[in-house]
């Protein structure tokens, strides 16, 4: 592992950091004019490691955690909090979390074997998918033996299961009925979405889990992600309650993820103090009716993880252009591809691409204080190719300038491809002061050797066809 050690730590850290809005929160300090990392200056992370490199910064990442299960579960202890690994299944980040007293929630059967080698035991683990085959259930069901709790979203997949597996336990996920989420590919309830199990489908739910001697221990729902509406998010918790009576045998309530970390300047930050209370309350009648308390497991992905994250690229160009009507535009051109860092391009907010902070690594102090309209753009092939759009950025850019993107730790490098064959990026892990390489970017040469041997010849090799043949096969 590669290592670079931090100068004294950032006075300014807590503090504000210029150019960057209040309204974030990000790991990010300043000193002596220059932009640190638990004071160890953005620079000299791109000069060691190269670009582009994400840097997640672990001690952040605890710190928000801790401060979800203070502020949003009031540190009581029937929260249990799921992280969601869809969001970042870094190793180094799980096994933060895990240390962190983080239960997990996964969605495939290699997001359960990935948590498991980094530090969620079975019984920390919730097994959420959809569309499951029944190889994936079997796989699922006989690696853990049960101790693995899966939520079935549909009621198809509950009876497959019961025929399969008689007397087991299972948790059910339910459409809550409610529409919300930052951007409608984001949206997982609602008529329109494939998710969960109808609230009018209860009865029929319970009907199957008796036939096969299921007992039904928990219910889940998750409504969407970037959730600005916190009543949207209590209307949903009051949906899935209001079918909680069907199932006398409940430990839990699932109430999903969704909550909104702030990515925008001008975003207020959704304030979840009393949700906690909220939550609690709402259970109050159930735990009256049945005699007993019901734990609440909560999935936050984007809220504990995107803020620690920050992705680092250098400036290849800034080119300009002149359309004949005389309109003129400006693109800041980085060596990092979209696919790299994929979450901007892949969503979209009024026309735009959704808003990820962009700093140049410059002393504030001393740049032009004049701004300019860029387009902030990769190096693939592709138009889409976007970190931003129509951005201001102070008009002194350069090449060989380094830009810090924030938010970077989550559905960033997790949504990444090597479209155009551009290797994913590096990455870099930053805690008590030290910066390390856990991931190489890796060479050109290595890359593709790397991508071809993952490919088999046909077996037998190509069929010979005669003409004939081909005609009638390919028309
Ligand atoms: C079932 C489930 N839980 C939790 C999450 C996490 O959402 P977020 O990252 O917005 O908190 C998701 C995200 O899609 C999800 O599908």
């Amino acid at each position: 592992m590669v290592n670079i050690v931090s100068m004294p730590d950032a006075p300014e850290k807590m503090g504000i950091i210029p150019g960057i809005p209040s309204s974030l929160k990000s790991p990010i300090g300043f000193t002596d004019g220059r932009y640190t990392i638990q004071g160890i200056p953005l620079s000299d992370i791109v000069e060691q490691f190269g670009s582009a490199t994400y840097v997640y910064d672990l001690d952040f990442l605890k710190e928000q955690f801790h401060y979800f299960s203070k502020v949003v579960c009031g540190s009581n202890s029937r929260f249990k909090i799921h992280y969601a690994m869809k969001a970042n299944g870094e190793p180094h980040v799980l096994q933060t979390l895990a240390e962190a007293g983080a239960y997990v929630d996964t969605t495939s059967p290699a997001e359960v074997l990935l948590g498991l080698k980094n530090g969620f035991t079975e019984d920390r683990i919730l097994f959420t998918a959809n569309s499951l085959t029944d190889e994936a259930i079997a796989f699922v069901q006989n690696r853990f033996e049960g101790r693995v709790l899966m939520n079935f979203d549909s009621l198809d997949v509950l009876e497959r299961y019961g025929k399969a597996f008689q007397g087991n336990k299972v948790c059910l996920r339910f459409n809550p009925d409610v529409v919300a989420g930052e951007d409608p590919r984001l949206q997982t309830a609602g008529a329109k979405t494939k998710f969960g199990i109808a609230l009018s489908d209860a009865a029929e739910a319970k009907k199957i889990a008796d036939a096969y001697g299921l007992t039904v221990v928990g219910l889940h729902e998750h409504t969407g992600s970037g959730i600005s509406d916190k009543n949207a998010l209590l209307k949903s918790m009051d949906n899935l309650m209001s079918v909680a009576h069907v199932f006398p045998d409940l430990r839990f309530v699932d109430f999903g993820g969704g909550f909104k970390a702030t990515y925008k300047p001008d975003e207020k930050p959704v304030n979840y103090e009393s949700l906690g209370d909220e939550i609690l309350d709402k259970l109050s009648d159930f735990s009256k009716k049945f005699g007993h308390d019901l734990d609440v497991y909560l999935e936050p992905g984007k809220y504990i993880v995107a803020q620690c994250g920050v992705f680092l690229a250098s400036v290849t160009e800034v080119r300009q252009r002149e359309a004949a009507n005389g309109e003129v535009k400006r693109f800041v051109c980085v060596d990092a591809s979209s696919k790299q860092f994929a979450r901007p391009s892949n969503l979209m907010d009024n026309g735009n691409t959704a808003y990820h902070h962009i700093l140049i690594d410059k002393d504030p102090h001393c740049a032009s204080q004049n701004e300019q309209e860029y387009d902030v753009v990769g190096n693939l092939c592709l138009t889409g190719d976007l970190f931003a759009n129509n951005r201001k950025l102070s008009d002194d850019v350069r090449p060989g300038d380094v830009i810090a993107i924030l938010n970077g730790g989550a559905y960033c490098y997790e949504v990444s491809s090597i479209f155009n064959m551009v290797p994913s990026a590096a990455i870099v892990v930053v805690k008590d002061g030290k910066a390390s390489l856990v991931k190489a970017r890796e060479s050109y040469e290595k890359f593709i050797e790397k991508y071809q041997a993952e490919y088999t010849e046909p077996q037998g090799g190509y069929p010979s066809l005669s003409s004939k043949q081909r005609i009638i096969q390919f028309g």
